[in-house]
């Protein structure tokens, strides 16, 4: 069970030392890139990241809310994401922008969108090492936790089955869902507000995994 904060909600302004309150704690960083096109919010991309991994050891994990991503995924791979995420609703070439992205030596993940089903990517899995499962409609930070996606939860966790792929949940994760998620087949939960909406973000992290074992 490992739980990636969200810089979503942490003070961009500040980011180093919002990376910082979390290291001992946070198994990987959230890092949200948004395009004001795939969704109606603007955020941060490759010149932030690079400033980023050079303030923090923790590793990043890039989701790219972004349109495209078959031409740009890539640069977040070579300047050294640990992974890179992009949308399966914004990509004409999953299979070859996740070879890509493995090539460039960092993790490959395919993110579906809430309305997005799971069936006819199946066949895809081998070329990734993570599925992100959104529980919000991907754009902001805050929102609730969609119930109407445990489902399919479900059904990435038994397409899975026994290969090393590892589940992400990502939207409306707090201390009052994460049971739900994991129960449901999630190993992996992106937590932004709750975590730096929290007095101690790290202490936050510790009580998400608690609660996500169970
Ligand atoms: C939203 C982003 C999320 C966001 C989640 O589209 O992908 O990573 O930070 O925020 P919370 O945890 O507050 O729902
Ligand atoms: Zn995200």
């Amino acid at each position: 069970m490992q739980i990636f904060p969200s810089l979503l909600a942490a003070d961009f302004a500040r980011l180093a030392d919002e990376a910082a309150r979390v290291e001992g704690h946070a198994d990987w960083l959230h890092f949200d890139v948004m395009d004001y096109a795939f969704v109606p919010n603007l955020t941060i991309g490759t010149p932030v990241l690079e400033s980023l991994l050079k303030a923090t050891t923790i590793p990043i994990d890039c989701h790219l809310m972004i349109e495209d991503p078959d031409r740009w995924a890539p640069s977040y791979a070579e300047l050294g994401a640990g992974s890179v995420t992009f949308h399966a609703e914004a990509s004409r070439a999953p299979l070859r922008t996740a070879r890509t992205i493995r090539a460039a030596g960092a993790r490959s993940g395919l993110a579906l969108n809430p309305a997005t089903p799971i069936e006819p990517f199946v066949d895809l899995l081998p070329a990734f090492d993570m599925v992100l499962v959104m529980t919000i409609e991907p754009g902001f930070g805050g929102q609730q936790f969609m119930d109407e996606t445990l489902p399919k939860i479900r059904r990435v966790r038994e397409a899975i089955g026994d290969r090393e792929i590892w589940l992400q949940v990502d939207g409306g994760v707090t201390d009052d869902t994460i049971g739900r998620a994991a129960e449901a087949g999630a190993d992996v939960f992106v937590a932004g507000s709750s975590v730096y909406g929290a007095p101690d973000p790290a202490a936050a992290v510790d009580r998400l995994r608690a609660l996500a074992l169970g």
